[in-house]
Order: structure tokens, then C-alpha cells, then sequence
């Protein structure tokens, strides 16, 4: 507990260790170790609009387990390369070159999450992760085999069949936004267990800070108007990070705030 405290994320730096974590205003049962694929990773000061100040974030690495920073970041270095292909595989999939999107992604900043559920002796009363939208472009997952992961299908909660010699690959906001809806992005939430304690990685790919995130060009005409709004990805992560802490009076940032009604 002293290293993992030592780690620890803050409203300053939202990297690192954290056990406190709210998804959309609910505390979650889990603890979690953040940490950026590009170490010094820049980011809005603030999340007010007006406020053109940046920061720069590093990963407040613990000392021990010793090993921990190089697996952690020879892992990352290997999931990053198969975000990316799979990124060239959607833009192809949507009449696109290859690499129409690998240019917002220069200063990108992608992280990777390490949930560590523990038990819970009340599993029906809490969720290790409340259920949400992943706000990435897309998300790679690895899990090991306790399970606990659900997806939502036609109105119900559908359980994932763990598999930790597989990777589960989320749609995240950006891509329904950037596909302008052909893509559509997945709910999921995490139950806990009541004896087993649970691992789970995700990677979360996300562009550079001052991206501004629209309907792609090329994906919008006069039959097909853009479904949303831009929006600066840097001050919606600012945003987001702020209500990972604590209750607020609102409901969290969503993509839902830029849509333009039909
Ligand atoms: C997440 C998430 C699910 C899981 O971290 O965004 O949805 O199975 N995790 O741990
Ligand atoms: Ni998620």
C-alpha cells in the first residue's frame, strides 16, 4: 500500500494509482494503476474553455515490484502497435486511406489501465465499473479468467466469456463521432465477484490534445449532415478527469452534449 500510495494520481497529475474512482457519479469497487504510452504527455491545464494553459504529465512510477515500469512499458509499446493497425483496418472498412487518422495521434495521449477488482462480500449491491462508453477511439482489452466484463445487447447486459489468451477490442466515442454514427460505441460495465479477485488491462487510444473532434469530412454530405458538434478532445479529458473523484451535482462530459439533434 505505501508504493501504491507513493504512485498516487491526483486533480493535478491523473496518472498513476487511484481507488476512488466515480463512473458517472458512483464510486466503483476497484483500484486502478494509469499510466501514458508516451511518458511527458501534454494536456490542458484546466477545463475551462477559456483557460489556454498546458501541462505536462509523467508517470509516477513506483520502485517496486522492479520490474514493473519495463513490463509495464514493453506491453504498452506491443498493444499500441496493434491499436494502430486495427485503426488503418477501420479506416479502410470505412472507404478511407490507411492513415487518414494517424496524424491527430503526433502528441497523442493514450494510456493504459491496469483494474485490479477486488472481492466483493456484496457483489450484487456494487459494480466493479459502472457502466459507461469508453471515450476513446478504441480500447484493447486483456483480462484474465474470472470474468465479470458484460456488454449491453438489445436492452440487456450480456456477459463476455473470459479468455486471457484473447484481446476484446472496444468502440469508443471518438470513432462513433469521427465515423459520424457507422460506428456506434460499446456499453459495458464490470461486475464484481464474490470470492475471486480480478485483473483486467486496457489500452485507451486517444489523439493529441488539441484535436478537435468531428464527423470526418469525407463521411458527411447533405443526405449525411454531421451528427455532432466539434469538440477539443484535450478539455473534454480535462473534464471527464475532474469528475473521477468525487460526486458532482451533473452528470460527467459525454459525447451526448455535442450531438446534434435529428
Ligand atoms: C474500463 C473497462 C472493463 C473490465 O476500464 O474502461 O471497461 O473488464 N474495464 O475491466
Ligand atoms: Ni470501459
Amino acid at each position: 500500500m505505501d508504493e501504491k500510495k507513493a504512485a498516487k494520481r491526483d486533480e493535478v497529475n491523473p496518472v498513476g494509482y487511484h481507488d476512488g474512482e466515480h463512473t458517472k457519479n458512483v464510486r466503483d469497487w476497484k483500484e486502478v494503476y494509469d499510466f501514458l504510452i508516451d511518458d511527458s504527455t501534454l494536456i490542458p491545464a484546466s477545463p475551462d474553455p477559456d483557460c489556454q494553459e498546458l501541462r505536462t504529465i509523467t508517470n509516477p512510477w513506483p520502485e517496486n515490484p522492479s520490474q514493473f515500469r519495463v513490463v509495464c512499458q514493453e506491453y504498452a509499446r506491443e498493444m499500441e502497435k496493434l491499436a494502430f493497425k486495427l485503426m488503418e483496418i477501420i479506416c479502410l472498412s470505412l472507404g478511407l486511406p490507411g492513415g487518414r487518422l494517424k496524424g491527430y495521434f503526433e502528441e497523442q495521449t493514450s494510456f493504459l489501465r491496469i483494474n485490479h477488482y477486488p472481492p466483493c462480500p456484496f457483489s450484487d449491491l456494487t459494480l466493479g465499473c459502472g457502466r459507461h462508453k469508453d471515450f476513446d477511439f478504441l480500447t484493447v482489452l486483456a483480462q484474465d479468467d474470472v470474468g465479470g466484463l458484460e456488454v449491453k445487447r438489445n436492452g440487456k447486459w450480456v456477459p463476455v466469456k473470459p479468455d486471457p489468451t484473447a484481446l476484446i477490442i472496444n468502440v469508443g466515442d471518438i470513432c462513433q463521432v469521427w465515423s459520424n454514427e457507422r460506428y456506434k460505441s460499446a456499453e459495458h460495465r464490470a461486475v464484481v465477484n464474490g470470492e475471486k479477485e480480478r485483473y483486467s488491462i486496457a489500452l485507451f487510444l486517444v489523439p493529441s490534445h488539441h484535436v478537435m473532434v468531428k464527423p470526418l469530412e469525407e463521411l458527411v454530405s447533405e443526405e449525411d449532415p454531421p451528427k455532432y458538434l466539434p469538440y477539443n478532445w484535450g478539455k473534454f479529458y480535462a473534464t471527464r478527469n475532474r469528475s473521477d473523484y468525487k460526486k458532482q451535482n451533473v452528470d460527467n462530459i459525454q459525447i451526448h452534449d455535442f450531438r446534434v439533434p435529428n
